[in-house]
């Protein structure tokens, strides 16, 4: 029987859509309260009631990652309904610029990419470890991309690449930095997936994508920290 995570509190942001909604339900079916972030708080809401409608304890809350005043009042939020976060999942992001290249890159799609998929992380991040501290069982998964590997790294999507490199800093950062509070930090690629910014020729289905981020949400207190992992296993940096 799978491991029931019942009582704990997960946040996933971006989840109105794609790999974030798929995330959201599988959390939710181990027996997770999810607070589902978007944005846009309608769309949000029309996620958690279709999950609601599963039987599923999922709780829309407005979350933009851009936006501080956003974040404070999501955390507030968290902090008044749950007083405390066991997972946070920073899954939001934009930006797959296969239109350019690095050499001729525009330079505000790079700072949009920046704002979103590294800064958004990193404010949800700072905003919500408090929380997360109190939790005893806490984790970070950091939704990136083999994109952002400089081991395999070639040319092409400058702006979303580097912003997910920086990310995986992000998480060697915090990984080291919490480790002594017990939270632990991975980050992870939920392979070539088919959604919005995946496209529909992407062989993986969101349930697979999501599966490789649920991974690293439950891993056990020992589990590993400070990684970058796909469906379970290594990848290199
Ligand atoms: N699909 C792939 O093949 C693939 C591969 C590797 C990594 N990833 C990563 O997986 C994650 C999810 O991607 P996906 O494929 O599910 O993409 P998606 O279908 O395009 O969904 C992206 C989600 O992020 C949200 N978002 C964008 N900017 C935001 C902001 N400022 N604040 C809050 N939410 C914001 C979007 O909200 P709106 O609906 O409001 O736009 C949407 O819910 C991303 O971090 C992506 O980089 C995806």
């Amino acid at each position: 029987m799978a491991e029931s995570f019942a009582g704990r509190v997960a946040l996933v942001t971006g989840a109105n859509r794609g790999i974030g909604l798929g995330v959201v339900r599988q959390l939710a079916r181990l027996g997770f309260d999810v607070v589902l972030g978007a944005r846009d708080a309608e769309k949000g809401e029309r996620a958690s009631a279709a999950l609601r409608q599963e039987g599923l304890s999922v709780t829309p809350v407005a979350l933009d990652v851009t936006d501080q005043s956003s974040v404070d009042a999501a955390r507030d939020f968290v902090a008044g309904r749950f007083g405390r976060l066991d997972v946070l999942v920073n899954n939001a992001g934009a930006l797959y610029d296969d239109w350019q290249r690095a050499e001729n890159a525009d330079l505000e799609t790079a700072r949009e990419a920046f704002e979103t998929n590294t800064l958004g992380a990193w404010r949800v991040c700072i905003a919500f470890i408090p929380l997360l501290k109190k939790s005893g069982h806490a984790r970070i998964v950091n939704v990136s991309s083999e994109s952002g590997s400089l081991a395999s790294m070639g040319g092409g999507t400058p702006a979303y690449s580097v912003s997910k490199a920086a990310l995986n800093v992000l998480t060697r950062k915090l990984a080291d930095e919490l480790r002594s509070a017990r939270v632990v930090v991975n980050s992870v690629c939920p392979g070539w997936v088919a959604t919005e910014m995946g496209g529909r020729d992407a062989p993986r289905t969101i349930a697979e994508g999501a599966a490789s981020v649920v991974w690293a949400a439950t891993l056990p207190d020992d589990g590993p920290t400070g990684g970058f992992f796909r469906d379970g296993q290594p990848l290199d940096w």
